[in-house]
């Protein structure tokens, strides 16, 4: 089996896992206790440790050229993405919030450093490895929605889909996703919408129907790129909502990039880019 085959059923093992009380967990990552027969406490320790940091970064540069212009952006950045927690990035505009993003992503590599899934190098895969990889662990929310004109929202909802299966196998389960592409766009407030083209909808549903995108596919993970940047306060406010009941109800881990100064405060954990490296607030 492929080393990104095996990740998939891991992460198919995971998912029934996450039935594991919270409670428990949180205590034993507290230090507590837990009164448990030895194999359920030691899974739950296992768990803890196991899911500590999802995603993580170190000595990570990245220098664009343009012409005779090089741009160093980049310059070294360390990073741990705890699991199940709502990490912010804050920074200037043009400090590499998004290069960040993207890299974290496997959607480019950088110049130099190392970049994990748990422990798995994921900046050193090859095209069809991060393709897998991005369709079974990740949700991607960019900055400017990036909908495809020519299709519904709800059509634009099964993107991933259509990608990431053959057409047989898309073909046999398409009632199946379906239905679960409805139920994200009646989550995210949009049944209403669902076969509007996206130059009929307005910014805040673009908005929405981007994170019912990015959700169809059962993420473990969330990278949102300025998901409210576009937005007015209250519209953005509600994507908010969404994301953190994603977060806080459905244990999804969450990296957003913001200018927002009430997010960067809320998050379990906020780092700002400032001379092309991280630190922690
Ligand atoms: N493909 C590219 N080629 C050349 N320069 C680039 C490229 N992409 C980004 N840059 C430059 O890299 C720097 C960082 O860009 P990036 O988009 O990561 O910033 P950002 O922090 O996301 O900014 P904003 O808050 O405005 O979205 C900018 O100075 C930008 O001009
Ligand atoms: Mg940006």
């Amino acid at each position: 089996m492929s080393k990104f085959l095996q990740l998939a059923a891991q992460q198919r093992r995971r998912a029934a896992a996450q039935h594991a009380p919270r409670a428990i967990a949180q205590d034993a990552a507290a230090g507590v206790r837990v009164d448990q027969p030895h194999s359920i406490q030691h899974e739950v320790e296992e768990e803890v440790l196991d899911d500590h940091i999802l995603l993580s970064c170190s000595g990570v540069k990245k220098t664009y050229k343009k012409g005779k212009h090089v741009v160093p952006v980049l310059r070294g950045v360390d990073l741990d993405v705890p699991a199940e927690q709502f990490t912010a990035i804050i920074g200037q505009s043009g400090s590499g919030k998004s290069t960040l993003l993207h890299l974290l992503a496997t959607l480019d590599r950088p110049d130099a450093g190392e970049i994990y899934l748990e422990d798995r190098r994921i900046d050193t895969l090859g095209s069809k490895g991060k393709e897998l990889l991005r369709n079974s662990y990740y949700g991607m929310i960019f900055q400017f929605y990036h909908l495809l004109p020519e299709l519904t929202a709800l059509e634009n909802v099964l993107i991933p889909k259509m990608i990431s299966d053959t057409a047989m196998n898309y073909f046999w389960n398409r009632r199946k996703y379906m239905e679960r592409a409805k139920h994200l766009m009646h989550q995210v407030g949009l049944s209403h919408r669902l076969r509007h083209k996206p130059n009929q909808l307005s910014g805040g549903e673009m908005q929405r129907t981007a994170i019912a995108r990015a959700l169809i596919s059962n993420p473990r993970i969330l990278l949102a790129d300025e998901p409210m940047g576009n937005l007015d306060e209250e519209t953005g406010a509600g994507i908010l909502d969404i994301l953190r009941s994603l977060n806080e109800q459905h244990h999804l881990t969450i990296v957003m990039v913001t200018h927002d100064q009430e997010v960067a405060r809320t998050a379990d954990q906020t780092v700002v880019l400032t001379q092309g490296r991280v630190e922690r607030v």
